[in-house]
């Protein structure tokens, strides 16, 4: 069965058509990033805007390519939280209008839990039960308990900053541009990433992520070096920061579960350094670690599509009814 996702939660409008949940058919995202550029971070009116110029030209050219015509779509999965109200009702409307003309069924999708199923859908396996799940984007920093679709129970999350907006606002004070996530993987890559100590935020305190202290460090220690600073060794220093407290979390929680596997997701989990930290744990633990290839990482509709599959019977209310949700914690009720 073909499954048509679309996701407009943030800053890529989305298309893909996915078959059975493990088999991308066709994938398409469009980009802001270079409107939001001059900005330094999403301006949601503007997104709004472009998601709706974007839209049914992706889905037009996303069947077109695929040779697949609507007859042959057997539900439609959409992104309904969370993420920025204006961009979630394009993608909502969208999908709520194609469902009602055609007579499809459509599965509202939580984007967090779309990040980690991905990962699955990368290797082209079905979700498997039980696995810790982190996920680490511009807007998130998640641990949870994954116990069956649409059943999470969440362990940690940040207290402030998610670890792509540190990225993004380091990326803004060293006049690096946006985003900043894979400017920063860049710059550091001939760092030194033991060059410079920088805090390890919250390390052994819970599940808790807070990065906000470690922005302020950097700030301070820019300040600090003046014209010494070598901002390869900074942005090698404070990817290993953020990798160090990720894995550290990620290790605690894997001891206490039990879970013999390892899931991470989300826009940071495309950065090498941390991909690199997080195999090298799960080798060590001896658990399955499972991880999308950067384009997957990033904001895509085949995840939702995915997602949609897998989740299309815990769907215990009229589609047509539910709402975009800014913010739809995980495995919570849909959002009406
Ligand atoms: O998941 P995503 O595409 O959108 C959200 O739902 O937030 O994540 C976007 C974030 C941005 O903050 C960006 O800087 C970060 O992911 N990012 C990266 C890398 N690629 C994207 N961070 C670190 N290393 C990367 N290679
Ligand atoms: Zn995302």
């Amino acid at each position: 069965m073909i499954t048509l996702g679309i996701e407009s939660s943030c800053d890529d409008t989305s298309v893909a058509l996915v078959e059975d949940g493990i088999r991308v058919v066709s994938s398409l995202v469009s980009s802001q990033v270079e409107i939001h550029q001059r900005f330094g971070g999403v301006v949601p009116e503007v997104a709004s805007r472009k998601h709706l110029e974007a839209m049914l030209p992706l889905l037009q050219q996303a069947m077109g390519q695929a040779g697949v015509g609507i007859s042959e779509i057997g539900q439609i999965a959409v992104t309904a939280g969370p993420g920025l109200l204006g961009p979630l009702l394009v993608g909502l409307s969208t999908a709520k209008a194609l469902a009602w003309r055609y007579g499809l069924p459509l599965v509202p999708v939580n984007h967090l839990e779309a990040h980690l199923t991905a990962s699955f859908l990368a290797c082209h396996k079905h979700p498997r039960f039980p696995y810790v799940g982190l996920i680490v984007s511009g807007g998130h920093a998640n641990l949870v308990l994954a116990e069956g679709p649409r059943r999470y129970t969440t362990l940690g999350r940040t207290a402030d900053d998610a670890p792509g907006e540190l990225y993004d606002k380091v990326a803004r004070l060293l006049n690096l541009g946006y985003p900043g996530g894979p400017v920063i993987q860049k710059t550091g890559l001939t760092g030194d990433p033991k060059r410079y100590s920088l805090p390890r935020p919250m390390a052994g305190k819970g599940y808790g992520f807070s990065f906000s202290g470690l922005k302020t460090a950097v700030l301070h220690l820019v300040a600090q070096e003046g014209s010494r600073l070598s901002v390869p060794d900074l942005c090698a220093s404070l990817q290993a920061a953020v990798a160090d407290t990720l894995v550290g979390k990620a290790a605690a929680a894997l001891k206490e579960t039990g879970a013999g596997r390892l899931v991470m997701a989300g826009g940071v989990a495309a950065n090498k350094p941390l991909r690199e930290a997080m195999a090298a744990l799960c080798e060590r633990v001896r658990v399955e670690f499972l991880v999308p290839p950067p384009a997957l990482c990033t904001d895509n509709a085949a995840m939702i599509a995915a997602q949609g599959y897998f989740t299309a019977a815990t769907v215990d209310i009229d589609p047509l009814l539910v709402n975009g949700r800014a913010d739809w914690p995980m495995g919570a009720p849909f959002p009406l």
